[in-house]
């Protein structure tokens, strides 16, 4: 597969880095947020015991140490009703010992408590949230120890939902006001276009539904992520929603390409799996240094699509220096050759190349051409440098 040369024109201006949206400049998530959600596997069921047992594994597993700081409790955290003053409470049989308690826990190892509420005045799971109780919930959460917040989409009422930004930026400023460090994830699911305003109020924002654990919904979202490349930065990025890695649904092999395109879109990268139980294959794909490194490249650019043909595609990703990571992904129901004239990327011309597949962790130099038969639903990912 050769790249046409309306395409390389496009990936040369890629490469040369696009200029950083104009992003929060607060000091939190300079790189894609990085940790675990329970949602995806365990939906309401979480509760302390197993938020605790899996803290003590992303610790033991070495998955803090390789960036998965985020612990994140997601819907029905909290109980089916206020207090007596109003005030937001923790569920009292699955969350008995209360916030502050498993902040404490986290925070002794190292890792950060994620909390979550929707604009509405219930969840989407029918708890009580935010509407008409901004301020006490926003400073209660922020006094319990929280450093990350979700604000879902839910129960918004019809003028939010026509225009979620002014929401979004009241809960930024009270978050603010709160005096304490905290990430905000807005998941408007994409309405009210927050890759255009997210940017300026919070660090992260969805850009789609509900991602399922399965190939078709991952290229999905994966597909709506795309377009929006310009708007992620050091800051600010664009969320295709919580991994499936390791939840069963799909194969090593799927895995791996979902983790390796999120990795190129320098997507935040929650893990959704079960990290007490993980087998050999998960934890090589979500514990892969290499690959987490183009994710967290300090450089920020979400990578993008630059040849796509009959469900082949090329994608690249410019990291800090003068090298960038190329991704070959084959799509299609059947093996397929991949192949890229290095030149025609925007790299630096050079006859000779650096080139490290980051799965199978070798390097090699070689000429222009990358070329590379990839299995159905499988991926390629390299980072390449160009030999003086
Ligand atoms: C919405 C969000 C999901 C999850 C659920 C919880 O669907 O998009 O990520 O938080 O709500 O109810």
């Amino acid at each position: 597969m050769r790249l046409a040369h309306r395409a390389a024109a496009a990936v040369a201006l890629a490469l040369a880095l696009p200029a950083p949206a104009a992003a929060l400049d607060d000091g939190l998530a300079r790189t894609p947020p990085m940790g675990w959600n329970p949602w995806n596997r365990f939906g309401c069921e979480a509760d302390q015991r197993l938020v605790r047992e899996v803290a003590d594994a992303i610790v033991a597993t070495g998955m803090r140490d390789a960036g998965y700081r985020q612990v994140n409790l997601d819907d029905c955290w909290m109980a089916r009703a206020r207090g007596p003053a109003g005030e937001l409470r923790a569920d009292p049989e699955r969350f008995a010992a209360g916030i502050p308690e498993l902040a404490a826990y986290l925070h002794a190892r190292g890792l950060r408590l994620g909390l979550y509420t929707s604009l509405g005045s219930e969840t989407c799971e029918g708890r009580p949230a935010l509407a008409g109780h901004e301020r006490a919930d926003l400073r209660r959460m922020a006094s319990w120890g929280m450093d990350y917040l979700k604000v879902d989409f839910c129960g918004a009422n019809a003028g939010v939902r026509a225009d979620p930004e002014p929401a979004y930026a009241r809960v930024s400023e009270l978050l603010r006001e709160t005096g304490r460090p905290i990430v905000l994830s807005m998941c408007s699911w994409g309405v009210g276009r927050p890759w255009s305003w997210g940017p300026a109020i919070g660090h992260l924002w969805r850009v789609t539904g509900d991602i399922a654990d399965d190939w078709d919904s991952v290229m999905r979202v994966a597909a709506r992520a795309r377009s929006r490349w310009a708007a992620a930065g050091p800051g600010g990025w664009n969320d295709p929603d919580m991994l499936q890695v390791g939840n069963g649904g799909m194969t090593a092999r799927e895995d791996r390409a979902h983790f390796s395109l999120w990795a190129v879109m320098a997507a935040p990268l929650l893990a959704g799996n079960d990290p007490r139980r993980m087998t050999a294959a998960t934890r090589r794909t979500l514990l892969n240094r290499e690959v987490l490194a183009v994710d967290q490249d300090p450089e920020g650019a979400q990578g993008r699509r630059v040849r796509a043909r009959n469900g082949l595609e090329v994608w690249l990703k410019p990291l800090r220096g003068s090298g960038g990571a190329v991704l070959l992904l084959n799509r299609s129901p059947a093996r397929a050759t991949l192949g890229v004239d290095l030149r025609r990327l925007g790299f630096p011309a050079a006859t000779r190349y650096r080139v490290r597949n980051l799965w199978r962790h070798r390097t090699g130099r070689r000429g222009p051409i990358l070329r590379k038969s990839v299995p159905a639903h499988g991926a390629a990912l390299y980072r390449v440098r160009p030999l003086p």
